[in-house]
């Protein structure tokens, strides 16, 4: 799903004849993750002398375990959290035993780190869910054991771990594989094996341990090496994301990617997803030369018989199973990101190679991840796990992800920060779209705005409430109404007692305030009006959001930058009062934030430029533009 950072050592080659398992360690903090893996490497003496000298010295600065090893310090890779006692990051280990290779994702169990954990269950066959055998399930686990389930791992095993800690109480054991089996039969496993294990003495890790005569299965290691894993179903379909078109001149053009699944030959039909254009497979060229074929994993570059139009981001497939194209779909959502889901926000879906604008259109439930059940939402916040409709801009390719980890698998972007939000699955694709589309109008925009003899544009105010928003539009208006301008002026407060008089001041009402009024604004010039309008719209990315809608070049951002004391002075409506008496929740400058513009066509600063001179200033920048002609007794109506 998420592509990790991987080494690939020389180990991993010789080790490729041997089928691997690759799998991930998770749980709680302190259930023993890293003692576990490194126990594991200690008695397989997969630790080189060196490293064994280092840990040796380790232990006995760091470590938690008196003068034995602390093997929890071989895989807590990096410093800090060596400090910490915490593990931070996916570390990778590549382990091989006679019967077997093995993949190891040691992945985090703190709660901030649920991110890890989702990049390390991506592309795991097995999951190891550790609990500590005195504390029993705990949300921790849960929540794992939810998010393994949704990255699609299909076998588990419940390490109950510290179990002579507990003095190998068989009864504490099953009260926790009870309670587990349990929890787990609304997930989605078809293996779970629960084994009483002490990571740090080394019960039923490498051997069965005298200390558990109760316990009747394998040895961890023991079933490590004989589960099999293999999924029925065959071949999946060919899935081809193209990354780059390789066109180093004119004689060749390919299109190089990795091969997400299925396997393809020269001569193989293939289709665009999108435009469903279709050509045959011409050559399978790499850099040590041409293929006779390639399957899933396999980075090529791709030449095809015909010249089809394809970019990047394009999905190739075959003819006989296509993925499904949609703009609207049903996916699960992890949430990773410290600000909470805004529904009805513009993030960035990055799906494969493509990256198209979404916007969480309806959340539809959170998980609760300790009893599974599905909880009334309105936003998700950081770990929290949730089911919601999605829409892209423009129609995507997807397989659901149960059937297709790398093509129904995709993140989501905060377009202000850069940071991944979300890690999606995508359930389900839905169709209502499709049988929408636009309808061709004879008289447009252009023709519309003819006839007023000005262009369109939208003039959007943004400030603190009391900052003069309101004032300063109005007497651009009135200005522009004298000469003949079409316009209108959309006002919060007017809004807000009809249209959007369902709405609030909560963050999640105000972002689908602005997402109305930025759909009313385009409307309206379309019918070739001058939009002015006046929000306090106190967040860059419903701003950002309009002036996307609108098209940059007709979008004007006016800042109305009033300090905040001078509006608490001037209160023309009382309200900062009220607010700082805490008699209005959500007030903007006082109990909710502000983020000004970055880079606003103009300034207001209204301490040292009176409204007149403001509105003078963007009915100059109107014409500047070419959006209205000059009006020429400017200066002397305002006398400045
Ligand atoms: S926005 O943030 O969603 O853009 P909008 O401009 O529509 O706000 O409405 C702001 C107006 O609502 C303010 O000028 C003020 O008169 C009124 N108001 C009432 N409660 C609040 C509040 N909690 N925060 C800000 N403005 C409020």
């Amino acid at each position: 799903m998420l592509e990790a950072v991987q080494t690939d050592p020389p180990l991993l080659k010789q080790m490729s004849a041997l089928p691997t398992l690759r799998l991930l360690t998770c749980g709680s903090v302190d259930d023993g993750k890293s003692t576990l893996i490194g126990r594991l490497l200690y008695e397989q003496s997969l630790i080189l002398d060196d490293q064994l000298a280092a840990l040796e010295r380790d232990s006995r600065r760091h470590g938690t375990d008196g003068d034995n090893i602390d093997f929890a310090l071989l895989v807590d890779g990096l410093e800090a959290e060596r400090e910490q006692g915490i593990t931070i990051d996916v570390a990778y280990r590549y382990v091989s035993t006679p019967r077997r290779s093995f993949i190891i994702a040691d992945t985090p169990g703190h709660e901030q780190y649920t991110r890890n954990m989702a990049t390390g269950a991506s592309g795991a066959d097995l999951a190891i869910l550790l609990v500590d055998a005195r504390k029993g399930l705990l949300t921790q686990t849960c929540r794992h054991a939810a998010i393994v389930s949704l990255t699609g791992i299909r076998h588990v095993v419940l390490a109950v771990n510290k179990i002579d800690l507990t003095g190998f109480d068989r009864e504490g054991f099953d009260k926790i594989v009870a309670a587990f089996k349990s929890f787990a039969a609304a997930l989605d496993f078809k293996t779970i094996m629960p084994i009483p294990v002490s990571a740090r003495h080394g019960d039923n890790i490498s051997a069965k341990s005298a200390n558990t005569p109760w316990y009747s299965g394998p040895a961890l290691l023991d079933y490590l090496e004989t589960i099999d894993v293999t999924e029925d179903g065959g071949g999946r379909p060919f899935r081809f994301a193209v990354q780059w078109v390789n066109r180093p001149h004119l004689d060749f053009r390919g299109f190089s990617g990795t091969i997400a699944s299925g396997t393809i030959r020269p001569g193989d039909e293939i289709i665009v997803a999108g435009s469903g254009r279709s050509s045959r497979i011409a050559r399978i060229v790499t850099a040590d030369g041409d293929l006779a074929s390639a399957t899933a994993g396999d980075s090529v570059t791709l030449t095809l018989e015909d010249e089809l139009d394809i970019a990047r981001g394009d999905i190739l497939c075959e003819p006989k199973n296509r993925p499904e194209v949609s703009d609207q779909f049903a996916a699960h959502l992890i949430w990773m990101s410290g600000d909470k889901l805004l529904p009805r926000r513009s993030y960035l879906m990055k799906a494969g190679t493509r990256t198209v604008p979404a916007t969480v259109t309806e959340l539809r439930h959170r998980l609760d991840v300790n009893t599974l059940g599905e909880l009334p939402a309105k936003t998700l916040s950081l770990n929290e796990v949730g089911f919601c409709n999605i829409a892209t801009t423009a129609p995507i390719a997807f397989d659901p992800y149960k059937e297709n980890h790398t093509t129904g698998a995709f993140i989501l972007i905060d377009r202000m920060t850069n940071e991944t939000a979300a890690a999606g699955m995508i359930a389900y694709g839905l169709r209502r779209a499709a049988n929408i589309h636009l309808q061709g109008l004879s008289v447009g925009k252009q023709d519309r705005s003819r006839i007023k003899h000005h262009k369109p544009a939208v003039v959007w105010f943004t400030g603190l409430s009391g900052s003069g928003k309101s004032t300063i539009a109005n007497l651009v208006e009135t200005r522009l109404y004298a000469h003949g301008v079409h316009t209108i002026l959309l006002d919060g407060d007017n809004i807000r007692h009809g249209l959007n008089k369902d709405l609030g001041f909560t963050e999640l009402d105000r972002v689908e305030n602005i997402r109305r009024i930025g759909e009313v604004a385009k409307l309206m010039t379309e019918a070739g009006l001058i939009v002015l309008c006046s929000f306090i719209s106190p967040f860059r990315a419903e701003r950002a959001m309009v002036r996307d809608l609108v098209g940059k070049d007709e979008f004007i951002e006016i800042f109305v930058d009033t300090p905040l004391a001078e509006c608490i002075a001037r209160d023309p409506k009382g309200l900062y009062k009220k607010a700082m008496a805490g008699e209005i929740e959500n007030f903007t400058g006082i109990t909710q934030s502000y983020e000004p513009p970055e880079a606003p066509e103009i300034i207001v600063a209204r301490n040292t430029q009176t409204a007149e001179q403001a509105a003078a200033q963007i009915v100059a920048l109107l014409t500047a533009r070419g959006l209205i002609d000059r009006i020429e007794d400017l200066a002397d109506d305002w006398s400045i």
